[in-house]
């Protein structure tokens, strides 16, 4: 048997890509309640009120202008309100994550739904909605993996404090974790501060209205901090806590034996590795101390900040894996495909997906090997999939043998990583196990999931789920503890 056996096999979602419910329960608003739907073409646009009151829109990429608030046009689709409806469905969910035989699930939590305004005013009916559904996992034996904070701010921090640019978020964020960590201690033993914090840099994500590197980097200063004070006071509340941190994953390889694209791809495999250096060895490394005198951004600290990333280190690393990407330090071998949050370069011995987002299944033990052999501690696969059209038949079927062939090897590659190179690997939750919305796109086109929701890019369906023939097949994964793929 390769895995232990209590490797956490199970499936993996985010709050405002599954929840729905944006107003039901008492909850606040979200930045991402006020991002458009979009598609491979069309990017998601972020709706706002400028301080004289015009309508306005950009892109996540573009920055809002000075005193801009979230604005819901009242005319427009925003995917999050309804999402896949876990807020309504969860028990049903939960039941067939069950059958399947799920070990653990992957929830984030919403933030605003427990504090409204992210502030320290607490929204008792949110805690509750947690409750039952923690209750109803641990009913069935599952195991909660909870991300406190998936890609959204409350939106009164992104409009009054501009989000995690301002110190005080770090306060509001350390008391929403008070919050959870007692109320769920002896519920909950797998917490993650930050999802994907490399990909952290519109307002949508963290709240904050000018993105240049200057803001970014003081708001991820921000991040590392909250998430530092996050793992010293989780610790102290109930020392089995095991709280990681999570980055998103993507190896990147040298587009030629020359040595200028292994530089190329040395420097871009460093700006995702930053991320793990802070959380995981506690100190920023010397390369983006360097790069940031060059750039000339200034980190405002305040005194003993470098003592709690000291202190405050993470007990594993989570990651998201999904495709590789290539680098060259010729501009001429560029071609471009698409990619996670991010253009990702063509590498000519990989398929892409029809979102061009490289298939690579060695890469999977690759990355485990260089994060193993690098830090040291336990690995944590929290996100992992195909994103693809599904065709329902006239008999309502779904065979999605095109995911089984994708995961089928993607295992392999983790079996490999864990046999043959002893990586130390707690679990593997598949992103999306059952169909939810886009986080890049806002599409439900883009379906992950073990299981389909009945629900098109307009937000029009019956909400209804059907087990894909990939279900069944992750059932038997799982029942044979990885030895059946
Ligand atoms: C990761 C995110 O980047 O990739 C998820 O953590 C996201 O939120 C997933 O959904 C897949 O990306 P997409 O754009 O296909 O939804």
């Amino acid at each position: 048997m390769v895995f232990s056996k209590d490797f956490l096999w199970g499936g993996a979602t985010a709050a405002n890509q599954y929840e729905g419910g944006y107003l039901s329960g008492g909850k606040g608003l979200a930045t991402l309640d006020a991002i458009t739907g979009g598609s491979k073409n069309h990017p998601r646009m972020i709706t706002f009120k400028t301080q004289d009151g015009k309508i306005q829109e950009v892109t996540r990429e573009e920055a809002l202008p000075e005193g801009a608030k979230g604005y819901i046009d009242p005319d427009k689709y925003y995917p999050s309100h309804v999402a896949t409806d876990f807020y309504h469905h969860y028990k049903e969910d939960i039941a067939l994550f069950a059958e399947m035989g799920f070990k653990c699930f992957r929830l984030s939590l919403s933030w605003a739904r427990i504090c409204p305004q992210g502030t320290e005013v607490v929204n008792e009916e949110g805690l509750a909605f947690y409750d039952a559904v923690f209750d109803e996992l641990l009913k069935y034996g599952i195991e909660p993996v909870v991300t406190i904070n998936h890609f959204d701010i409350p939106m009164y921090l992104a409009d009054e404090l501009d989000g995690w640019n301002n110190r005080k978020t770090v306060d509001y964020f350390v008391f929403f974790c008070k919050t959870i960590f007692k109320r769920y201690k002896d519920k909950v033993k797998y917490w993650m501060t930050f999802n994907e914090i490399n990909f952290l840099r519109s307002w949508t994500q963290i709240g904050i209205h000018k993105n240049d590197n200057q803001h970014r980097y003081q708001a991820i200063h921000h991040l590392f901090v909250a998430s530092a004070q996050a793992v010293i006071l989780g610790h102290e509340i109930n020392p089995d806590f095991k709280i990681g941190m999570m980055v998103a994953y993507i190896p990147s390889y040298p587009m030629t034996s020359n040595p200028e694209d292994v530089m190329a791809a040395l420097e871009f495999n460093r700006g995702q590795e930053f991320f793990i250096d802070v959380q995981v060895k506690g100190t920023y490394p010397a390369h983006k101390l360097k790069w940031f005198e060059r750039e000339n951004i200034t980190i405002r600290k305040e005194a003993g900040d470098d003592d709690l990333l000291k202190k405050g280190t993470v007990d594993y690393i989570g990651f998201s894996y999904y495709m590789s990407t290539a680098s060259s330090a010729n501009p001429e071998n560029v071609k471009y495909v698409g990619g996670n949050q991010q253009p990702a370069v063509k590498n000519p011995y990989l398929v892409e997906s029809e979102w061009g987002w490289a298939v690579d299944p060695l890469g999977l033990r690759i990355s485990l090997c260089n994060l193993y052999d690098r830090y040291q501690v336990p690995l944590f696969i929290v996100e992992n999939g195909f994103g693809a059209v599904d065709c329902v038949k006239e008999d309502g079927s779904i065979d999605d043998d095109y995911r089984i062939d994708y995961f089928k090897k993607h295992i392999a590659a983790m079996k490999d990583a864990v046999e043959l190179d002893g990586v130390d690997l707690m679990g593997y939750t598949p992103w999306g196990c059952i169909d939810l919305v886009s986080a890049g796109t806002g599409e439900m086109k883009k379906r992950y999931g073990f299981i389909y929701v009945d629900l098109d890019d307009q937000g029009k369906g019956t909400l209804a789920r059907t087990r894909k023939k990939s279900f069944y097949w992750y059932q038997e994964v799982i029942a044979s503890n990885g030895e059946k793929l």
